[in-house]
């Protein structure tokens, strides 16, 4: 079994991609900003590494045979402490990864990118993941790149705003996705590191519009459903001004403006569902 390191592996998916690690008989090696989020029984190895520091990454892929990164800006909406970019991290913090990767003659790459990432450049979100996408196909290592839906901690908002009496839908809601739950992209990255695929697009059983996610959440509570429809462009200029306060906050939001206009529909790779998901969230609420 092999040594593989994980980048991004105190993240929503990261910790999945630990256990499943793990549960397979893999050597884990996780590289962390803050050693005090995992414990010893998370990984074998625990190092710290911050991507956008590169002295930090030195001698961190010795020894290994594969790196899974799932390392980017945060995700989450709520922490406006948090201000570095999604091209200072994704793009520019996973390039310094890379170097080090190459240094120490790492046998594969996985990198985590998204759905539909290509036909989505026109967000700095997508743009910074598929620019890696881009430097990860030019450095001759071997690769493969797992491209999810929408995860389904990314749906919780959903989730808590229909407990508040709220669902925004953006534009008509007509638009389809398959969101993944991700313990079924942790095993995607982890069956990707022995293929020869260099992408793989991976998403859930079920395909839903956006509308319909909205009626799902109220459905779960158990509460009347109150849609408000607000269009992709007022949408825009309502965000605008955040981007003085927060460029990587407008970046998701701005992407989560464009990415609900497309259908976005992986092939099926994951058997969770997000009804018992959300019912499993309501139940804890
Ligand atoms: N959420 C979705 O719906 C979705 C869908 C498709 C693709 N993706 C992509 O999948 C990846 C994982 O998503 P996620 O939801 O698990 O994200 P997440 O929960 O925000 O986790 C991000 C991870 O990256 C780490 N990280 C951030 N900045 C770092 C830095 N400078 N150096 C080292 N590590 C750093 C974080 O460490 P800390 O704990 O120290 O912050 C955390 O472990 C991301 O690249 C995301 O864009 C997400």
């Amino acid at each position: 079994m092999a040594t593989v390191l994980v980048a991004g592996a105190t993240g929503q998916l990261g910790m999945w991609i630990l256990r499943e690690l793990k549960r397979r008989g893999h050597t884990v090696r996780a590289l962390v900003r803050n050693p005090a989020k995992l414990t010893s029984s998370d990984a074998d190895e625990i190092v710290t590494g911050d991507l956008t520091a590169p002295d930090s990454l030195r001698g961190a892929c010795d020894g290994v045979q594969a790196v899974i990164s799932c390392a980017g800006a945060s995700m989450n909406v709520n922490t406006f402490g948090d201000r570095k970019s999604f091209y200072d991290v994704d793009y520019q913090g996973n390039l310094q990864l890379l170097a080090e990767a190459r240094r120490a003659s790492v046998g594969k790459i996985v990198y985590v990118s998204l759905a539909n990432g290509e036909q989505l450049r026109q967000t700095e979100y997508a743009d910074a993941h598929e620019k890696f996408v881009d430097a990860l196909r030019a450095s001759g290592l071997k690769f493969s790149v797992v491209r999810p839906t929408g995860f389904f901690s990314f749906y919780l908002e959903i989730l808590k705003f229909a407990a508040k009496g709220r669902g925004v839908v953006i534009g008509d809601g007509s638009c389809r996705s398959n969101p993944i739950h991700e313990a079924d992209v942790a095993v995607a990255c982890v069956e990707a590191l022995a293929s020869d695929e260099t992408d793989l697009p991976v998403g859930g059983p079920d395909t839903i519009t956006r509308k319909d996610a909205v009626l799902l959440a109220f459905d779960v509570l158990q509460r009347p459903a109150k849609l408000m429809s607000v269009s992709p462009g007022v949408f825009k200029l309502l965000i605008a001004p955040l981007k003085l306060f927060n460029r990587r906050i407008h970046a998701l939001m701005d992407f989560g403006i464009a990415v609900t206009q497309v259908d976005v529909v992986a092939p099926v790779r994951g058997g969770q569902r997000l009804r018992d998901y959300f019912t499993a969230a309501a139940q804890k609420q």
